[in-house]
């Protein structure tokens, strides 16, 4: 059995520093010649054993132990893809995490997303906390090594910064993790380690390494265990068109080898595939003009792009794996697809999202949420996702939603859920598409309520007032005063026995058509069905009927009510109740 390096996810909010403590690492790589020339097409960087032990050097002695693994295999994350990416069922690429954090700037959404994902996953992270060289009054110190650095520091420095790390670790325990600087650590397996760094005066890179190399390789062993020549297993980062190449896909092989001449199998929008692999390449860091180096066989762990017939079909996050002899991997790959894509109810929002890890991700978090997905796939949202949310919307409007991660809406779709009031609801960090749905759904519930309470009967009390008579009948026309509550034009008026005397047609005042008339306002009525002297006469008082379904939905709208107004509505219940009775 060999052990393999392993795979390190670096995730954080957008500018806290990944991708500068990545350079940094590689940029103090053995040969300054290398560095330029590094895995950036895959998002990946390799750093050998020897690269680690160099950089630990600054360490002199303290931190220091036998190194099993081969190197450490980081991979760049900027919207969390990769991270969030598949390995088998449900887990995910990476081995280890470390979490950037810049220390002035603290917690931020993607640092939360981050920390949900980890623990998600149960992923073993440890906590970058960047950019101490940005702490008031810090001196480069010319050290990779923190413990060194922070040893030459003034007093007043060490405070501030002190203080910037139990902020961090307020914040860290907020989201249920017990967390420490690195060397206060007293268990690794309970406490999440900070370790402070620079990536700018590279201070911290030794403890940083040292620490992610010496955590993997003490708790990870077993899942390090590889077969050198077993079958290659890999997950797919980024599908593309490479000129003068053909389609191409990015792959982080964390087990086994590929061979050019392999079958492989991998998952599309529409099933499984399997191809064979023409090309492997891997960047050139040896010198000369060629960007690649091309390979016959590549073993785990590695970033690696791979050519293949039919691979432009690949959804990005998908596995692939070389299938075998008893070609068990295609079974395995099509209840795979099975259960990643058919989950659908029914009814439900349309899911849209940049990668099969990422659908994953926002599909399980809508499971919880209790959310029901309609139809879900990878890529940009068309108008036929908002034509199928309109068809939810007809039946259940608060379903009727296209939601998205990492993705956009093509122009005519924009313009399709425009017209048919269909929300589009998208955003780069997974929890806030829920978050956003939601409160679209509040919202929407909000305002469906209150303009079903505005066409309730508002509760009314008036009293006929003497010689306003103007007209006995077809339609009777008189003068009222509003006791109670407010009278609005189109109700029914009861008397006190609850026999419905007439319906209000208009109301008048001074001259002018009103809707609505408040307590204490003296009006002119006009009324159908209403016959004066017979069915209600001077000095008369008459409130506004409501059916059964009209008072009920009055008790669930009862704050509309001011407490006079309530009151009334009671009075009114028991009018109709009794007359009922
Ligand atoms: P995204 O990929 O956009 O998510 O950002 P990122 O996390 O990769 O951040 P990036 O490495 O691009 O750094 C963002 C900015 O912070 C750049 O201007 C860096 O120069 C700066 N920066 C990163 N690390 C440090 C540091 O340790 N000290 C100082 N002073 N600046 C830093
Ligand atoms: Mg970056």
């Amino acid at each position: 059995m060999l052990i393999r390096s392993p795979i390190v996810c670096v995730l954080g909010h957008v500018d806290h520093g990944k991708t500068s403590i990545l350079d940094s690492i590689r940029g103090s790589r053995v040969a300054a010649k290398e560095a330029g020339g590094i895995t950036q097409m895959i998002g990946a960087s390799y750093i050998t054993k020897k690269d680690i032990e160099a950089l630990a050097a600054d360490l002199e002695g303290k931190l220091s132990f036998n190194l099993k693994i081969p190197g450490l295999l980081f991979i760049d994350t900027p919207g969390h893809e990769a991270f969030t990416n598949m390995r088998d069922r449900g887990g995910s690429i990476a081995d280890i995490a470390i979490l950037v954090v810049d220390i002035a700037q603290g917690f931020q959404p993607q640092t939360v997303e981050s920390l949900k994902i980890l623990k998600q996953y149960k992923t073993p992270f440890v906590v970058a906390a960047n950019k101490i060289d940005l702490i008031t009054g810090w001196k480069e110190q010319g050290t990779r090594s923190f413990l060194n650095s922070i040893s030459k520091q003034p007093p007043h420095v060490v405070q501030r910064f002190e203080e910037k790390i139990y902020s961090l670790m307020g914040k860290l325990s907020e989201y249920g993790f017990d967390c420490e600087r690195f060397d206060r650590v007293s268990d690794f397996r309970k406490q999440v380690a900070i370790i402070p760094v620079s990536a700018k005066t590279k201070e911290g890179l030794s403890e940083l390494l040292m620490l992610i190399a010496g955590l993997s390789q003490k708790f990870l062993e077993n899942k390090l265990e590889i077969n050198e020549n077993g079958a290659g297993k890999g997950s797919i980062i980024e599908v593309k068109e490479e000129k003068g190449l053909g389609p191409v896909i990015d792959v982080i092989l964390y087990d086994g080898v590929f061979k050019k001449g392999d079958e492989v199998v991998f998952l599309t929008v529409n099933g499984v595939k399997t191809t064979k692999i023409r090309g492997i390449f891997v960047p050139n860091i040896k010198g000369g003009k060629e960007k690649y180096e091309q390979l016959d066989l590549i073993a785990a762990a590695a970033g690696v792009r791979l050519l293949a017939p039919g691979v432009e079909e690949a959804i990005a996050g998908s596995p692939i794996e070389t299938v075998g002899a008893q070609k068990d991997e295609i079974k395995k790959f099509e209840n795979l697809y099975k259960e990643m894509l058919f989950t659908k109810s029914d009814t439900g929002v349309v899911v849209k999202t940049d990668s099969l890890g990422s659908l994953e991700a926002l599909m399980r978090l809508l499971k919880d949420a209790g959310i029901p997905v309609k139809s879900a796939g990878i890529g940009k949202i068309t108008k036929k996702d908002v034509l199928e949310a309109q068809v939810v919307a007809s039946e259940n409007r608060y379903l009727g939603a296209v939601l998205g991660f990492n993705v956009y809406a093509m122009e005519d779709a924009q313009q399709e859920a425009q017209n048919k009031k269909i929300p589009i609801i998208i955003s780069d960090i997974i929890y806030k598409t829920l978050e956003n749905y939601q409160e679209w759904v509040a919202s929407a519930k909000e305002e469906s309520k209150k303009s079903a309470w505005a066409k309730l009967p508002w509760p009314a009390e008036v009293i006929i007032l003497p010689g306003c008579c103007f007209r006995m009948c077809k339609p009777a026309i008189f003068g009222v005063k509003v006791l109670r509550g407010s009278l609005k034009s189109g109700v029914r008026l009861m008397n006190k026995n609850g026999d419905v005397v007439g319906e209000l047609r208009e109301m008048q005042h001074e001259k002018k058509k009103i809707e609505k008339a408040e307590r204490g306002s003296e009006i002119a009525l006009s009324c159908d069905s209403l016959v004066l002297g017979k069915d209600a006469k001077e000095n008369d008082i008459l409130y506004t009927y409501m059916t059964k379904d009209e008072l009920d939905a009055w008790s669930k709208n009862i704050n509309e009510l001011n407490s006079e107004e309530r009151e009334l509505l009671e009075e009114i219940r028991k009018i109709i109740t009794k007359a009922v009775w």
